[in-house]
């Protein structure tokens, strides 16, 4: 269900928004309860047997662009007062790590919004110590210095968002302020700043960006990196998915296949969300381009999936599409840093990861798109 909002006539500033709306995002209900892991769980699994081993962190809901399939251009946000602090990011990680996560991904909303995102990037690498840390980011605020002080504090892999290479297409997608030709220069300094194994997401949207198949494609291989298409979801803060908007995968790589044969690439990693393939033609200077298709909703991957979801407010989703949400607020800012409540948290991301729905119902009549948008759980 989503929350009512009031109709803005004026777009105010974010500060503004969010002094109207404290709960820009939170769910409208009372928790639910917690189904309890067995007692002798003792780290992250599901009651369907799947290892949970990949954790997203939302550090910020807000974000500079207001893509079509994600955010609406009044989107409101939560206070900077209600937002964990790095220390707090630091501690759950821990927690998490401690329990069996080997990847970590700060998302947003736009993580390089915040200021302190190297302090998070340091803590979490110091205290959690996790194999991975990852950031997803639009791009648009990527300067050769700051790429420089998050990789020193210990970021390992970066993942761009772009959509479209078409100038206007870009704007009309993200409504913002940035440009193509920014992100591929802040592309081109990451890998200048060392980072290897960059990667490009573009969702596509039927009617708004689905031109953008082959440019993008011809960006992976301009680039050397691999690009990655993402079908549109039901997560989009305005309500406004449907069927015909979706690009399904099938169509995405014949569409590619046209111009550029494929060779699939077995995939490594068994809870892998996207299947990939190599250019069997790549030119000489793009031995690493690849594409790949994420397909949630042609191709769902719930079977296989090992991820949990923290939000920027220290809330814990099992699943993207979960209704519910549970919070580990209290238990982060009311009990301070002990063995006692460190394990009252163990414990409780232990059964909040038990109660995880077995996957999405995307393609089922009674499906319930909820409430949070995508910039307000983490992609
Ligand atoms: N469907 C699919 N992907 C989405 N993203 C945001 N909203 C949607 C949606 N409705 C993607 C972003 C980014 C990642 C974090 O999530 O483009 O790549
Ligand atoms: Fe911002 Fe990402 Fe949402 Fe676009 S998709 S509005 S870049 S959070």
């Amino acid at each position: 269900m989503k929350m009512e909002l009031p109709i803005l006539s004026v777009r105010p500033n974010a500060d503004a928004r969010s002094a109207r709306s404290p709960h820009a995002h939170t769910h409208p209900h009372a928790e639910p309860p917690l189904r309890r892991a067995p007692s002798h769980i003792r780290h992250l699994i599901d009651s369907f047997s799947r290892p949970i081993r990949d954790l997203r962190i939302s550090i910020t809901d807000r974000c500079n662009f207001r893509c079509v399939y994600c955010m609406e251009p009044d989107a409101r946000f939560l206070p900077h007062a209600e937002l964990l602090s790095p220390a707090h990011f630091a501690r759950l990680a821990k927690i998490c790590t401690s329990l069996g996560i080997r990847k970590i991904r700060l998302t947003g909303g736009e993580p390089t919004l915040r200021p302190d995102l190297p302090e998070i990037i340091r803590l979490i690498r110091d205290l959690a110590k996790p194999d991975e840390i990852a950031l997803t980011t639009n791009g648009s605020l990527c300067t050769d210095q700051s790429l420089l002080t998050w990789k020193a504090a210990g970021l390992s892999r970066l993942t761009f968002s772009l959509d479209a290479v078409d100038q206007s297409l870009f704007t009309s997608t993200t409504r913002s302020n940035s440009s193509a030709a920014e992100v591929i220069a802040a592309i081109r300094r990451a890998q200048s700043a060392g980072f290897s194994t960059i990667k490009l997401n573009a969702v596509i949207v039927r009617g708004l960006n689905d031109s953008q198949i082959l440019p993008l494609a011809q960006l992976a291989l301009d680039l050397n990196i691999a690009v990655r298409y993402i079908e549109y979801m039901p997560l989009d803060e305005a309500h406004a998915w449907n069927r015909d908007k979706l690009v399904p995968a099938h169509e995405i790589l014949s569409t590619i296949q046209s111009r550029h044969p494929l060779t699939p690439i077995p995939s490594p990693d068994p809870s892998s969300t996207s299947e990939n393939f190599l250019f069997s033609n790549p030119s000489t200077h793009a031995p690493s381009a690849s594409v790949g298709v994420i397909a949630p909703v042609t191709r769902s991957f719930c079977n296989r999936c090992s991820r949990l979801r923290i939000t920027a407010e220290g809330k814990v989703r099992p699943c993207l599409f979960s209704i519910n949400e549970w919070s580990l607020r209290d238990l982060l800012l009311n009990h301070a840093e002990s063995p006692d409540s460190d394990a009252l948290i163990a414990q409780r991301l232990i059964d909040i990861c038990w109660s995880k729905q077995a996957g999405h119902t995307i393609n089922a009549d009674s499906f319930q798109q909820p409430a949070r948008p995508m910039s307000a759980i983490g992609g």
